[in-house]
């Protein structure tokens, strides 16, 4: 569960599909299923998000409050908490 103001937006719109890999959803903790995703890039991820990946990732991951940014950090964590350190990209920083 990420921390402080990312935690009730991931646990009400991102954990439902994200914390199980439901229905193809690259599972948290799942380095097998982040390492391709994350050679992307933050930002790329983050606006595949932002549109939606058809048919199951709903655009904005469903949280149509959550701004860019909030989305933006979102992602990041998903991917710190299922990558080491090594497989992260570098715009994650
Ligand atoms: C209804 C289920 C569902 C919800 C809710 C959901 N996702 Fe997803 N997400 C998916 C699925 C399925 C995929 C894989 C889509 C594909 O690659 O075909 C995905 C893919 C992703 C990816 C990888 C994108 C890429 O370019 O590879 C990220 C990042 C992501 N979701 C973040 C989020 C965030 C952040 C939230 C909450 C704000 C969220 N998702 C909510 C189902 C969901």
């Amino acid at each position: 569960m990420p921390e402080g103001a990312l935690a009730q937006p991931y646990q009400q719109h991102c954990q439902m599909c994200h914390g199980r890999g439901v229905a193809g959803a690259p599972r948290v903790g799942s380095a097998e299923a982040w390492a391709s995703r994350a050679t992307q890039g933050l930002a790329t991820l983050t606006a595949h998000v932002v549109q939606g990946i058809a048919p199951a990732m709903p655009a904005r991951g469903g949280c149509l409050r959550c701004d860019d940014a909030t989305l933006e950090a979102l992602v990041a964590w998903m991917i710190e908490a299922s990558l080491p350190t090594e497989q992260r990209s570098k715009e994650e920083g």
